[in-house]
């Protein structure tokens, strides 16, 4: 039996490996493609959930899990803050099998997730759950600190946002984070990682370009907006006509829309413990905004595309649909 299970894990992480095959590498940012059989993409989109099932995490599960029978989704999402509340010890961490693999256990989540960190993540041994070696005890886990998926009618981009956050190095509190990989050329680090990100948006082919961090950009919530990004970030996104930005860190689900671009704002937090009755309803562009649990769903043609809030018992929140004409009239 014990052999079997090797082996099993064993073909999995050259599975794993053979559909990793990287096609172009940048300085901070690989691209990966993820070709789709489908002339459609689908997704689902959770973040801010390892508490070992408590908070509802194991209820949000559920519902991703049947959700995701009717969604068929190509992949998962995850916007980060993996493991609370201070990421993983190491590679042999059990809240790696406690908090994901014993968790979404559903037939239809048994798909790549591919997965951002969180501030929470970089409370613990950041390297681990990077570590490839995490595919051998589960195949479908992938994190790299940023990254591109090009899954053709999409190119989706995963942007390590922690480190832009001043906050985290002048006033950590009584947190330590690792930041090994970041400092001590942490200027250094954000600024190439800005650079590429830009060159890999100009030399993007596909239809929808979709952005997906930890932090948010805009938010209603707690965290509201985060100031380094909306300086930093948000320019690339509007100058190469980014068409989502998808984050977690605020613990709820809602939907901002830009007034002076086409830039639209999705937060996916709700994976498991959920604030409630801390936000500014009067948010400028605030669409949509739900304090509880809840996931997203996104499903997208080359002309359509549409993304749908759930809550922690599965009944649609919220749905958006937006088109792009496939041919300009002349
Ligand atoms: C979990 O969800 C239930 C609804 O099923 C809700 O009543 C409860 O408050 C939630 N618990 C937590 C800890 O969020």
């Amino acid at each position: 039996m014990a052999a079997a299970g090797f082996f099993n894990r064993f073909m999995a992480l050259r599975t794993a490996t053979f559909v990793l095959c990287f096609v172009s590498m940048l300085a901070e940012l690989q691209r990966i493609d993820h070709s789709v059989n489908s002339d459609s993409l689908r997704f689902l989109v959770v973040g801010d959930w390892g508490r070992k099932g408590e908070y509802n995490q194991s209820k949000v599960a559920l519902q991703m899990g049947r959700i995701g029978e009717e969604v068929e989704p190509d992949f998962i999402i995850s916007t980060g803050d993996n493991f609370y509340e201070n990421g993983l010890t190491g590679v042999d961490d059990p809240a790696f099998e406690e908090s994901f693999s014993n968790i979404y256990t559903a037939k239809s989540l048994q798909k790549p997730w591919f997965n951002v960190l969180g501030n929470h993540d970089y409370r613990g041994d950041v390297e681990a759950q990077l570590n490839p070696i995490l595919r051998m005890i589960d195949h479908r886990w992938l994190c790299m600190r940023s990254f591109i998926i090009n899954a053709e009618i999409a190119e989706i981009f995963f942007v390590d946002t922690t480190p832009f956050v001043d906050k985290y190095f002048t006033h950590p509190g009584s947190h330590t984070y690792d930041w090994s990989g970041i400092l001590p050329s942490r200027e250094k680090y954000l600024s190439n990682l800005l650079k590429d990100l830009d060159l890999a948006l100009k030399e993007s082919k596909s239809k929808w370009k979709i952005v997906v961090g930890h932090h948010t950009l805009r938010s209603a919530g707690h965290h509201g907006d985060t100031k380094e990004l909306v300086k930093e970030l948000l320019p690339i996104l509007k100058a190469n006509e980014v068409d989502l930005y998808i984050n977690g860190h605020d613990h709820l689900v809602q939907h901002i829309s830009s007034l002076d671009s086409e830039l639209q704002y999705f937060t996916s937090g709700g994976g498991s413990k959920a604030w409630r009755g801390d936000y500014d309803l009067n948010k400028e562009g605030l669409k949509f905004f739900y304090d509880g649990q809840g996931f997203m769903t996104v499903e997208m043609t080359t002309t359509d595309a549409e993304l749908i809030f759930y809550d922690v018992f599965g009944n649609v929140l919220y749905k958006w649909s937006t088109s792009k004409q496939a041919y300009k009239a002349i």
